[in-house]
């Protein structure tokens, strides 16, 4: 099983393949935020890698961070968890002032997930 770790938090074990914005959520106990549900829109599960950064995204990961002019940051609805990975949780619930994390992510990357090399 691959390992996740959070700068900071800890580090568990994580089932293969698993969406990391549920990982950070059910595994590492945090309160990351996913506003738009895990579709690719909001960017608010935007965590920073330390190590183990994916060299794919998708196309909409790929797509809303050019959008918003993002770089240095990746969106954990749009990583699955196939390897080992060191994360910094940086956009929590936690004095976020939203009303909640957001609306549970499916279970599966949404949408449908086309993959293309990070560059
Ligand atoms: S972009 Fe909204 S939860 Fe990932």
């Amino acid at each position: 099983m691959p390992k996740l770790t959070v700068e900071g938090v800890g580090e568990c074990e994580v089932a293969a393949g698993k969406r990391l914005v549920l990982a950070l959520e059910e595994d590492a106990k945090i309160d990351q935020l996913h506003a738009c549900g895990g579709n690719a829109r909001c960017t608010t599960c935007r965590v920073e890698f330390v190590a183990g950064e994916p060299d794919k995204m998708t196309v909409a990961e790929k797509s809303v961070l050019a959008a918003r002019g993002l770089s240095g940051v990746r969106l954990s609805c749009q990583i699955a968890c196939d390897h080992d990975m060191t994360v910094r949780a940086i956009s929590r619930f936690a004095g976020s002032g939203r009303k909640d994390a957001g609306s549970p992510p499916a279970q599966d990357i949404q949408p449908p997930p086309e993959w293309v090399p990070k560059a």
